[in-house]
């Protein structure tokens, strides 16, 4: 979290980190797959925006490194269509060529120490260019790739550090495909690289409604009393997604929604919203406090989770087929495309209130919301009334789309008789601020350059939350769905999922674009 806004209190600045919110240090990004979708969809259109925004100083460059013969020339071309489609509000001419002078392409096999070599040379030619040896290095390739070019980046002696020089490298997501997997990744490149030089990435820290819920909680006196078991009845945490598997059979199939969404969106949500007040916003305060809640996390059986898998539907008005007809998917696949878990946090704080997640592919809206469900107050009062059922107040933060938050509580209809309506008062960014063009990365990025780790993942973080839902996937494994395809295309998921709450008393909160309290009555 790099910027930070003014906080009123004078007294919350102690609490808030001071970063430079002028241009990062001179540095050289390498973009390991610089012809892939990520690099063309989010890295290149961020750095538009961070050019836009005066994040970049003069001595920076790009080298983008992929195995496609091609020139310079060529890759920037390549780019400049595809960046216009993505960045937004039209790509600004003048950061474009500010940005594309400073690129140059160069091919090369990612296994092939060869490839490494010629790096050192560019990157020598920027130290006498610019006088910069700094180097973020991006590895925007298929996980396969992350621990072979880190040992060849570590062979070239390219990540080495000095006094007056830093050597950085950004992983994406998958981190392991599971506990053991995550846990030979961090051993591999903790051979070569020191834990301060590594920058695991989830984009879901990205997005700056997921950053405000840190600000949300403990800049503000009201919710934090509240914010703990003796309060809070339950909470929903939902990811729910419009878009199908599309072209990504061949990586989904051996994924599935619990790998691809839970151990790493769905617990950054729960982190922010779970976690204990860190000391400060240095990295390793907040990271030691998320570390904390995931190994609080009670290890999820398959009796409080349900997995679902899309037969054909309609989504948003358009006919779609069936998951196991998809491209490169088997016709018998047990693969799932919808997750529903009931997660308990054992410490002092939460235990006994369940934390309900759920995600899946097309469903009925897109939308990505934590709703807080507070305890219902005592009804007594209201036994002589028409009132049959008081509504439960519900804080819920919109991530996506439509960010804001809402508080949902109950008032007296207008009239003789006492009659109550649950009503909502609510907060929409784009009411109070200017939107910032974005794709979400470039916050993530600047950190990077300026050496902020709070919005990455750090080695021991990664395999908490792997450790979660080991015993879940092995599980799953061993005995795979028998009822799949078990929803529909468009739907709100199986009906399983509503058993899981109902078995509690509870209910989904219904899945929808807009502000859910409309439809909430008591
Ligand atoms: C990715 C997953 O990490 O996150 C995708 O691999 C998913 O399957 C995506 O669709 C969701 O991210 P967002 O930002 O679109 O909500």
């Amino acid at each position: 979290m790099s910027t930070v806004t003014t906080i009123a209190s004078e007294a919350a600045t102690t609490a808030t980190k001071v970063l430079p919110s002028g241009p990062a240090p001179p540095a050289t990004l390498v973009i390991f797959g610089a012809g892939g979708d990520l690099t063309k969809r989010l890295v290149v259109p961020a750095l538009v925006h961070l050019v836009q925004a005066g994040k970049l100083p003069d001595e920076f460059a790009v080298i983008g490194v992929d195995h496609n013969e091609q020139t310079s020339e060529q890759w920037r071309q390549n780019l400049t269509k595809i960046t216009q489609a993505f960045t937004q509000a039209g790509l600004d001419e003048r950061a474009w060529s500010w940005l594309t002078s400073r690129m140059r392409y160069m091919p090369g096999d990612f296994t092939q120490s060869e490839t490494f070599s010629r790096l050192e040379k560019l990157l020598a030619e920027r130290e006498e260019q610019d006088n910069t040896s700094n180097a973020l290095f991006y590895l925007a390739v298929a996980d396969r790739f992350f621990g072979p070019v880190i040992e060849q980046l570590g062979h070239a002696g390219l990540t080495r550090q000095s006094d007056r020089t830093w050597r950085r490298v950004i992983v994406e997501k998958p981190f392991g495909h599971n506990l053991v997997s995550a846990e030979a990744l961090n051993a591999q490149i903790l051979k070569v690289l020191s834990e301060d030089q590594i920058y695991r990435i989830d984009h879901f820290l990205g997005k700056e409604t997921v950053q405000n819920i840190l600000v949300l909680r403990f800049a503000n006196g009201i919710f934090e009393p509240l914010w703990n078991r003796d309060h809070v009845d339950h909470v929903q945490i939902t990811a729910a997604e419009t878009v199908g598997v599309e072209s990504r059979g061949r990586f989904y199939e051996r994924t599935g929604a619990l790998r691809d969404m839970v151990p790493n969106h769905l617990f950054q949500l729960l982190a922010m919203i779970g976690m204990e007040p860190p000391i400060s916003f240095d990295a390793d305060a907040v990271r030691a406090k998320k570390t904390e809640l995931f190994q609080a996390i009670h290890p999820v059986s398959p009796e409080n989770a349900v997995r679902g898998q899309y037969g054909s539907g309609v989504v948003l008005g358009r006919k779609v087929r069936d998951y196991r007809h998809e491209p490169n998917i088997s016709p018998d696949s047990a693969t799932e495309t919808y997750v529903a878990l009931k997660i308990g946090i054992d410490n002092w704080r939460w235990a006994g209130v369940p934390f309900y997640l759920r995600t899946g592919k097309y469903l009925s809206a897109r939308t990505t919301e934590i709703a807080v469900q507070f305890r219902q107050a005592p009804y007594a009062l209201f036994r002589d009334t028409p009132v049959e059922r008081l509504p439960a107040n519900i804080l819920t933060l919109r991530i996506q789309p439509d960010e804001g938050l809402s508080v949902s509580f109950s008032a007296k209809r207008p009239g003789s008789e006492i009659e109550i309506d649950g009503v909502a008062m609510d907060f929409a960014y784009r009411d109070y601020f200017e939107p910032i063009a974005a794709v979400g990365y470039e916050t993530l990025l600047y950190d990077c350059l300026i050496g902020d780790a709070t919005l990455f993942q750090r080695a021991d973080t990664v395999e908490a939350a792997w450790r979660a839902v080991q015993g879940l996937l092995d599980s799953w494994a061993r005995d795979p769905a028998k009822d799949f395809p078990n929803y529909t295309a468009g739907s709100a998921g199986p009906d399983a999922a509503d058993r899981l709450l109902a078995r509690d008393g509870r209910a989904w909160l219904p899945i929808r674009a807009d502000h859910p309290y409309k439809a909430i009555r008591p």
